[in-house]
């Protein structure tokens, strides 16, 4: 296994982490298979995997249960927990000890490694600082409850530099892969951070699991480049291959996933990329820009947007939901519903000074529309 050093502390974290939010279950979200993802929660552990993520809401709340009895029998001592505030559901400052105490007891522990304050949004945060979240948790750090601090992100890059400059933040977890380089945070985003001296942990590498079961044109990409490596593996050591980032968490849920993720994390360091495969993966991007039905570059010749829409990350969803199908319209109709209002397609006032920068002539308007009937 490799490590890289993660938050003001340089604790020593492995690439991979073990994101217990898509544990194998028999059914019904809540009811996970606990026999097996005790199994593969520990053989990450023995194979060098020392960063757990959870979150109150996992698998209807069972998520933190679940990892506390995993690290039964001495695995506690062997790894740092993440796990994070619902902020959404904080109405008053009696419930953050509410929360924290409630996440100690499930998971069997009297302190948390890294805690982050969940999906931190232009709305929630100044509600947040308003009920002195930042003090409480100052102080949970001072009695030792709390190792370090920081928050996950899914809103729009203005909210999150807006969210790095205002507090001496540890760490930050963004979603990050090779089709969503400029959602969200986005690239620009991770550069910030990591100049603000942020640790950074990534969620969402292969997209849900869509980049592991490319659509047949991005297949036969692969097919036709004769590599042996397999797409979800490609797709984390893009991300391995950027210094920036720390722990790319995956959410696996069999332990033949477990085993091939640990794998490719064992991989050796000396060059997580050859030129053969950024050839490939840069190949692929285009392919999955062309299979876009909207063909958006994300020029941003467009914007400003006189009604405050970001265009170009509406039609990026949209996209994204056609190519990839399945599960991705829930995930994609989420982050659509994420953004700001005003920022969302159904905010456009129809004036189409838009239409006039396009230089590929994209009847934006009507694209909007079409996006916004999809999403909402
Ligand atoms: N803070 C937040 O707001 C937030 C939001 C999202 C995630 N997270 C955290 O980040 C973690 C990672 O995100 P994610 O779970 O969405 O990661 P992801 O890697 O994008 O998706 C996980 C899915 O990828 C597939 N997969 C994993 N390994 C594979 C392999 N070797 N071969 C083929 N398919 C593979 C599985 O899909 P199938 O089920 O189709 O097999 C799995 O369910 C989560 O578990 C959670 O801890 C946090």
């Amino acid at each position: 296994m490799q490590y890289r050093t993660l938050g003001k502390k340089q604790k020593k974290v492995s690439i991979l982490g073990f994101g217990t939010m898509r544990l194998p279950t028999r059914g019904t979200e809540a009811d996970i298979d606990e026999p097996t993802a005790i199994q593969m929660l520990r053989y990450a552990i023995d194979h060098g995997v020392n960063y757990i993520d959870s979150a109150y809401t996992y698998h209807g709340e069972k998520s933190e249960s679940l990892t506390g009895n995993a690290l039964k029998d001495g695995y506690r001592q062997k790894v740092y927990i993440a796990t994070k505030m619902p902020v959404w559901l904080v109405e008053k400052k009696d419930d953050f000890d509410r929360f924290f105490n409630n996440q100690l007891s499930r998971l069997q522990t009297d302190h948390i490694d890294f805690y982050l304050l969940h999906c931190l949004q232009k709305n929630s945060w100044p509600k947040m600082k308003k009920l002195g979240v930042i003090k409480w948790a100052e102080k949970a750090q001072s009695d030792g409850h709390i190792g370090e601090l920081g928050f996950s992100f899914h809103d729009h890059y203005d909210v999150f530099t807006g969210i790095v400059d205002s507090y001496d933040w540890s760490f930050c977890q963004l979603q990050y892969n090779i089709v969503n380089e400029d959602v969200q945070a986005g690239t620009k985003g991770l550069h910030y951070a990591a100049r603000k001296g942020l640790g950074i942990v990534i969620m969402e590498p292969l997209f849900g699991g869509s980049l592991a079961n490319p659509p047949p044109p991005i297949k036969e990409i692969w097919d036709r480049a004769g590599t042996k490596c397999r797409p979800a593996d490609v797709a984390f050591r893009w991300l391995w291959d950027k210094p920036e980032i720390s722990v790319v968490l995956s959410g696996m849920n069999n332990m033949e996933q477990t085993r091939q993720n640990v794998e490719s994390a064992n991989r050796s360091l000396e060059s997580w990329l050859n030129k053969k495969e950024r050839a490939i993966i840069s190949e692929i991007q285009k392919a999955y820009r062309k299979l876009s039905p909207i063909p958006c570059t994300k020029c941003r010749y467009c914007m400003p947007c006189p009604s405050g829409l970001d265009i170009p990350v509406n039609f990026e969803l949209y996209n994204n939901m056609t190519i990839f199908q399945g599960n991705t319209l829930s995930l994609c109709r989420n982050l659509y519903n994420t953004l700001p209002e005003s920022q969302r397609a159904g905010a456009c006032k129809k004036c189409k000074t838009c239409e006039k920068k396009c230089p590929q002539q994209i009847s934006i308007v009507e694209m909007l529309e079409r996006v916004h009937k999809q999403f909402a």
